[in-house]
């Protein structure tokens, strides 16, 4: 299982020139937000991947690519990359809160869809992994030190595969938003890191998952990279009561789309 936590945004650490970051506050941040949404809609043009030179979302400036993607030899690439069968995938691990001795602190969920071409055609059988911060907004990981609870029965990764309908499931708790130090009081919406492995490790794809009415949607300056509406709202999970549970837990539904006009956003590999 890959670990996740693979991007210095997804934690609450200090990004490049975080010193000069943690004195601007967020009223500034929302301000170049502003900006940058003005001039997208004065340009008439459509951009449904995110900016990948943001100046809100302040370590892109020194981090986001410059030059072409390194174009690899698959083959190659394959003999050496991380593989994994269909007989490694224990349906348990779909459970993120059975991962433990006792239930982990928080409201449990299910979040389940479909992974589909851009033509409604299922994508079976497919690696779906999942990494978040537990009910308080808290990872486990070292470089996460806020001052929030860990919870000894939740670690926060999970993995399944998609049936032959493309469907994949998960039962987790919903996660909290939590601090990142990009500016002052720089706070993450609640969302869930989702990877898609592919048939080979080069076909990888991560992107996150929100949840409904989040009020920091447009304070992230992560989320409002992606300049088009209607592509960030792909990223944003719908409230289903057909899968919440009687007297067990919360339903969400969230398909993912990998190509055509209505594709869900992917990260860009790095
Ligand atoms: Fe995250």
């Amino acid at each position: 299982m890959t670990t996740g936590f693979g991007r210095a945004e997804q934690l609450p650490v200090a990004a490049p020139g975080s010193l000069d970051a943690i004195a601007i506050d967020q009223a500034a941040i929302s301000a170049e937000i502003h900006a940058h949404a003005v001039d997208y809609q004065r340009s008439g043009r459509e951009q449904l991947a995110p900016t990948l030179d943001y100046p809100p979302y302040r370590s892109t400036v020194l981090r986001h690519p410059t030059h072409a993607p390194y174009p690899a030899d698959p083959e190659l690439l394959e003999l050496f990359a991380p593989v994994f069968g269909h007989q490694d995938v224990d349906p348990l691990e779909a459970d993120l809160t059975i991962q433990h001795s006792g239930q982990p602190m928080g409201e449990r969920i299910v979040v389940t869809g479909r992974v589909t071409d851009g033509e409604g055609r299922p994508v079976a059988h497919q690696l779906v992994e999942v990494w978040q911060a537990n009910a308080s907004g808290r990872y486990i990981h070292q470089r996460d030190q806020h001052p929030a609870p860990l919870d000894p029965n939740f670690t926060g990764m999970g993995r399944c595969l998609t049936d032959g309908e493309g469907r994949y499931r998960f039962t987790t708790i919903r996660p909290g938003p939590y601090p990142w130090k990009n500016h002052h009081n720089a706070w993450r919406p609640a969302h869930i890191h989702f990877s898609l492995f592919g048939t080979e490790f080069t076909q990888r794809l991560v992107t996150q998952m929100y949840f409904p009415g989040d009020p920091l949607f447009a304070l992230d300056p992560i989320l409002q990279s992606i300049p088009d509406l209607r592509a960030r709202d792909r990223l944003v999970a719908a409230y289903d009561h057909t899968i919440t549970q009687h007297e067990w837990c919360t339903g969400y539904r969230w398909d993912i789309v990998l190509t055509g006009g209505a594709r869900t956003w992917i990260e860009p590999a790095e």
